[in-house]
């Protein structure tokens, strides 16, 4: 069965345990890093993830859209990260690679997130290193913005390059997912989805996650 991702960018900050607790039915917990420089917005960052990794033992879903991922991605890892993803355009190949090195050298796994205009094969170079692979659905940045349904060739390219070369790793959705676009990326391949606005608009968190698993 797909896994649900809630992503607490949608949460209400204030009152961030008891967001938590209202997910917990789903799978992982999806924690969106914003550095305002590669996407125009700054959201959360350590000092909030040490304090949710206190408080859950839900998988943590760390998505990190910053520059220079490997300036950070083993600091996320250490600080209560189960899952550190960065994007594949954001560094050079080199500083990719020490960086998903990195992180799984403290025994954490490592995705690769890919933006709306970048190609499958972007990946192709580390698919055999990665447990995660995110396509984006929406331009990096923001929740609550609209499914980018032409992104669905590409998430079917990615599942038959998974299933080709490394089946055991993950294909995420990440922007824009409902109870109808999650069944467009389940026919597509998709694994994980990550649902930020359309669960925490809900006044029944857990009937939306069952929902979104169809
Ligand atoms: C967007 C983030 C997403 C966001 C999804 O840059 O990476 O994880 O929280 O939000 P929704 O589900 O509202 O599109
Ligand atoms: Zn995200």
């Amino acid at each position: 069965m797909v896994k649900i991702a809630p992503s607490i960018l949608s949460a209400d900050f204030t009152r961030l345990y008891e967001e938590i607790l209202s997910v917990s039915t789903a799978d992982y917990l999806h924690f969106d890093v914003m550095d305002g420089v590669f996407v125009p917005n700054i959201s959360i960052g350590l000092p909030v993830l040490e304090s949710v990794r206190r408080v859950t033992e839900m998988t943590l879903d760390v998505h990190l859209m910053i520059t220079e991922p490997s300036r950070f991605a083993v600091k996320f890892a250490e600080s209560g990260a189960d899952i550190v993803t960065f994007h594949v355009e954001s560094d050079e190949p080199e500083a990719i690679a020490r960086a998903i090195t990195g992180v799984h050298s403290i025994g954490k796994k490592v995705g690769l997130a890919l933006k709306p205009a970048t190609p499958a094969d972007a990946v192709l170079p580390y698919i055999s290193l990665l447990d995660m692979v995110v396509v984006m659905t929406v331009e990096p940045g923001f929740g609550g913005q609209k499914f980018m349904t032409e992104q669905m060739p590409k998430l079917k390219a990615l599942r038959e390059m998974i299933e080709a070369y490394n089946p055991r790793c993950e294909l995420e959705v990440d922007g824009g997912v409902n109870p109808e676009t999650a069944r467009i990326c389940v026919e597509n391949g998709a694994s994980v989805l990550v649902a930020g606005s359309d669960i925490f608009k809900q006044a029944d968190r857990a009937a939306r996650i069952q929902e979104l698993r169809g």
